[in-house]
């Protein structure tokens, strides 16, 4: 990769220590903000995630006609919606950007199929890597006219909306991506839409429509949804805090020899929580506390303390649990005892990088012993890390997966394109700096480096 972007120098710490109040939940975010702003009435999304993909699907949605308002803090900003109603979209005057957000262009690819207008959706060189047809198939199969670039692979998107008919679809990818687009769809269709998942994912779009009064039945694998009678109610809360970011903090202190972590306020909806079953699995001392409710979405504390952790297998059902975590777990496996494998995960390929290829060729710089498998990787743990010069690869969760590798590591580790955890995460460095003042010391030298660029 030619130009490093920004970089950011992480130093091991002897002790790490603290709290952690992770951001908003991403994917649930997405979904509040678009179900709100086709509801009647008003609502107050508190916590509503800070990063760059969610600002991507309020930006389309407001120059589709939705009346968005930001308050808050950057942080933890609140959003003011007012509902446009069920019909209430408008075309929108230029092409919608989705930026780096799949689930901003999925999402919307459902829903604007059933809008009667024409939209073009497009995203950045990334996005426009990622694989569409598995959006376009189904909904062609309720009538959907899109298209894409490259015989309907690729973004750009083009949509020319009109009146859907219900189906029945069974789902060969677990992606609730996907499974949330056909749903949107299917709230505008004529007649129901039947939808059957072979492995459960995560739940959000469901769990949100039913409390908004959709009519809609799940039992985790067969989903099937009535087309709206009458207008979703708007609906207020705050959104949980994200587990996917939290889930850094959570390997951290469980690999680092002296540590302890609380992170407070995470969202633990079970189709999410396979970073926390694969931690226990792998002897983690971690314990889960106040539980509650908010919205119909489980949220708890989160204590982690220093673990010797020792490796696991996975594959199956728990891999779309925590498809988001696994380049963080391929860290937590070098710092176990024995091997760590992991199958069935060959959506990795697909994400914001080929996250098997580029975590196990980042890690493998520090001294890792990785073998890439096509759908999953081998990690021969208990082999001693060493910082040296990475790159995010321009993926979030490459650049904080890394960051908490030299966390533990031996030596400085240079971590380039960090500028990339804005997308879900964009106080990640100064949590870090937070939890490791002697981090915090370093930034005027890492600062200037950085105006060298
Ligand atoms: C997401 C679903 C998952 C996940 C992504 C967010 C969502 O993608 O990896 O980060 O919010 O629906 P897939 O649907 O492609 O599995």
């Amino acid at each position: 990769m030619a130009k490093q972007g920004k970089m950011r120098v992480i130093k091991p710490c002897h002790r790490l220590e603290g709290e952690v109040t992770p951001p908003g939940d991403k994917s649930i975010s997405h979904r509040a903000v678009i179900l709100n702003s086709i509801a009647s009435g008003e609502a107050e999304i508190v916590n509503f995630s800070p990063g760059g993909d969610c600002w991507s699907t309020v930006g389309c949605l407001r120059a589709l006609g939705a009346r968005i308002r930001k308050v808050g803090t950057s942080d933890f900003p609140t959003l003011l919606v007012s509902g446009v109603g069920e019909r209430g979209l408008t075309e929108a005057s230029n092409v919608l950007n989705a930026g780096n957000s799949a689930t901003t262009i999925r999402l919307l690819g459902g829903l604007l199929s059933s809008q009667p207008f024409l939209s073009i959706v497009t995203g950045d060189a990334s996005l426009r890597s990622r694989p569409m047809g598995r959006l376009i198939e189904p909904l062609r199969l309720m009538g959907a006219e899109i298209w894409g670039r490259e015989e309907d692979s690729f973004a750009p998107l083009v949509i020319k909306g009109r009146r859907l008919h219900g189906a029945e679809i069974s789902l060969s990818i677990p992606s609730a991506q996907i499974k949330s687009a056909i749903l949107l769809a299917g709230l505008f269709a004529q007649g129901k839409t039947a939808l059957q998942q072979l492995v459960p994912s995560r739940d959000h779009t469901e769990r949100l429509l039913r409390q908004m009064g959709a009519a809609l039945e799940s039992d985790g694998k067969l989903i099937s949804l009535n087309p709206l009678a009458s207008p979703l109610r708007a609906i207020s809360f705050t959104i949980p805090g994200d587990i996917s970011s939290a889930a850094y903090f959570l390997v951290a202190a469980a690999v680092h020899p002296d540590a302890r972590i609380v992170a407070r306020g995470c969202g633990v909806n079970p189709t999410r929580t396979g970073i926390i079953d694969a931690l226990v699995a792998m002897g983690a001392k971690l314990r889960i506390e106040n539980e509650r409710l908010n919205a119909s979405e489980p949220l708890a504390d989160i204590v982690v303390e220093s673990s010797k952790l020792r490796g696991i297998e996975i594959d199956g059902e728990i891999i779309p649990r925590l498809i988001d975590e696994i380049p963080l777990l391929a860290v937590a496996g070098c710092f176990a005892r024995g091997k760590t494998v992991i199958r069935g995960a060959s959506e990795l390929r697909v994400k914001e990088s080929d996250r098997i290829a580029t975590v196990s060729r980042e890690l493998i710089k520090m001294g890792a012993k990785i073998e890439e498998l096509p759908d999953g990787m081998i990690i021969y743990g208990g082999k001693s890390l060493t910082g040296t010069e990475l790159d995010s690869h321009l993926d979030h969760r490459l650049a904080m997966s890394l960051a908490i590798a030299g966390l533990v590591a031996k030596g400085e580790t240079v971590i380039n394109h960090a500028q990339m955890v804005s997308v879900s995460y964009p106080s990640f460095w100064s949590v870090v700096a937070s939890l490791v003042p002697s981090q915090s010391s370093e930034r005027s030298e890492e600062a200037e480096r950085e105006l060298k660029e």
